[in-house]
């Protein structure tokens, strides 16, 4: 497996980056305090995937905002949940979501209509499962490395 650092030192929350991995595009998104509560108010069990999706975690985890989020060593608090790291790939047929959009202020998925909230849930439409987490890490409070 290739992986790849991403310095991540100039992105400003409420803006992500997309950075081709393997081929596909990848969402790194600073998400902003606001964009995080909201992620963190919603009952689990009331979503359409209830499983993280995270590539870094057992694939049992459930899909709770901390076990969506890039965590730097040492963070804590809203800073810990901060990044958002995702394969930029709708779970529906493929299409390429788009950022700061659609019904629950995350991603829209213009082909078919899913909406994808700012842990990038899905919440309505016909993507079967969330947006993926691949493997991923912080190296330092600013470079990511993926793979
Ligand atoms: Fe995204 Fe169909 S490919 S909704």
């Amino acid at each position: 497996l290739s992986s790849i650092r991403v310095d991540v030192s100039g992105v400003q929350p409420g803006t992500q980056v997309t950075v081709k991995w393997l081929g596909k595009p990848v969402f790194i998104r600073r998400r902003t305090i606001e964009e995080i509560e909201a992620a963190r108010e919603v009952d689990v069990s009331s979503l359409p995937d209830p499983v993280a999706r995270n590539a870094n975690l057992d694939g049992t985890a459930p899909a709770t905002d901390p076990n969506r989020a890039l965590t730097p060593a040492g963070a804590e608090g809203d800073a810990a949940e901060e990044w958002l790291v995702m394969v930029g790939v709708c779970t529906h047929l493929g299409c390429v979501p788009l950022g700061n959009a659609g019904d629950f202020g995350g991603w829209f998925c213009p082909c078919h209509g899913s909406h994808y909230d700012t842990a990038g849930r899905i919440r309505r439409g016909p993507a079967p499962e969330n947006l993926l987490v691949p493997v991923a890490a912080f190296d330092g409070e600013s470079t990511i490395v993926l793979g």
